[in-house]
């Protein structure tokens, strides 16, 4: 369907989208959805420009910091800057958590011109923030407004909702949580939902005649429309039920790994209950100093064992995190723990004069199919270890 094809050729579509719109403000538990913004960050953009806009008509208009966590996706104080707002970051503790003292101090000193903060729940360090509420609080005492990056919703829906937290407005990456396919560059959409406050000020498109404050921020009214259809298909056919179970399974999933892996590996991070949140970060630098191994090159020695690594140096450099998610069954999570659990024992090699510091089969990781059948063998390990770890 072209995306200005005449409405009355694409009711299909405008169905979807009018059942999809309400199915997301249920579950962020708010009142109006743009589906426009193409991606996560093209949703902080158009939220943030919707935050800009509700000031403005308060006669606000010079309201123009954004507090920002350190710990946040950098595409955050992208967007800001790109929304035409100055940001201000916020320190976190030891533990990961905001840092609310930090926050409160900050949000006082710019209390004439604060716009806001953008916060993310669980957190990119995969902890649920106890103190999230109150943050919340904060910034709406001081006259800024919520904005709740939800790239991390994976870990909230049916549980708990950023309307119910405290949220004004946020964004859900439905190419993670509402199983459009990720990563590999193919299209995503970021759509952003808003309180009743904020209704207006969610983007205009010309095709639409709805004179809005906010501009469009993508050329097609509805986005990537055609891969709606996934998320309307997934929400459609897991129901209230199942959606709230994939949350539940994304959260035991990652705390399983997390409990398997922890005795091998410093794990960063985790709540008060010593959990983690759907996500979980595994702390790599300790072998630089060890072994001279670094991320990279656990990350290069997962693809031996047939894996692509998991994201890399985010949101800590020299760390993986791992983000299971509720897709893989139980088999696939061990044979991922077993993998890590194995590079760990040839990490101690390594450590323990075993294998050479500089030619092992981490450091010398992918091994390749030219590397393998080459004439030439001189590694100080086997053609199968290098290859085929497991059979070893
Ligand atoms: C916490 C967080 N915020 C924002 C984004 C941006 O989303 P997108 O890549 O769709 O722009 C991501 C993406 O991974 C993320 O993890």
């Amino acid at each position: 369907m072209h995306p200005f094809a005449p409405k009355e050729q694409a009711g299909g579509y405008l169905q979807i989208v009018q059942e999809l719109s309400e199915y997301l403000c249920k579950i962020t538990a708010f009142d109006a959805c743009s589906l426009q913004p193409n991606s996560g960050a093209q949703g902080e953009y158009a939220g943030l420009l919707a935050i800009r806009n509700y000031h403005e008509s308060r006669g606000e208009s010079h309201r123009n910091v954004i507090l920002i966590p350190i710990s946040a996706h950098g595409t955050n104080p992208a967007s800001a800057v790109m929304a035409g707002y100055k940001v201000v970051i916020v320190k976190a503790l030891e533990n990961g958590y905001i840092d609310v003292a930090d926050m409160k101090a900050k949000a006082e000193q710019y209390k004439d011109n604060l716009a806001g903060v953008m916060i993310t729940y669980p957190s990119t360090y995969g902890v649920y923030e106890e103190s999230v509420k109150e943050i919340c609080q904060i910034i709406h005492d001081n006259g800024g407004q919520v904005y709740m990056d939800g790239a991390n919703m994976n870990a909230q829906v049916g549980l708990t909702a950023p309307g119910l937290i405290g949220a004004d407005v946020c964004h859900l990456n439905l190419h993670k949580t509402f199983a459009i396919p990720h990563g590999g560059g193919g299209p995503g959409m970021g759509p952003i939902c808003v309180a009743k406050h904020l209704a207006p000020f969610l983007p205009g498109h010309v095709e639409l005649n709805d004179n809005k404050a906010s501009h469009a921020v993508s050329a097609a009214p509805f986005g990537s429309a055609s891969i709606l259809l996934i998320s309307y298909a997934y929400i459609r056919l897991l129901g209230r039920a199942g959606v709230k179970k994939s949350t539940e399974y994304a959260i035991l999933n990652a705390n399983y790994m997390k409990a398997r892996l922890e005795n091998a590996y410093d794990i960063l991070y985790t709540g008060v209950s010593g959990t983690c949140a759907h996500e979980f970060i595994v702390d790599l630098r300790p072998f630089k100093g060890t072994a001279g191994i670094e991320a990279e090159d656990v990350a290069k020695r997962l693809m031996d064992y047939g894996f692509h690594a998991p994201t890399m140096s985010f949101p800590v450099p020299g760390t993986i995190m791992i983000e299971p998610t509720e897709s893989e069954d139980k088999a696939e999570l061990d044979r991922f723990c077993d993998a890590l659990l194995s590079i760990r024992e040839e990490i101690r090699a390594v450590e323990e004069g075993k294998a050479d510091k500089a030619n092992n089969v981490l450091k010398n990781a992918p091994h390749t199919q030219a590397v393998i059948t080459a004439d030439d063998w001189t590694r100080p390990y086997g053609r199968q270890q290098a290859a085929f770890p497991w059979n070893t």
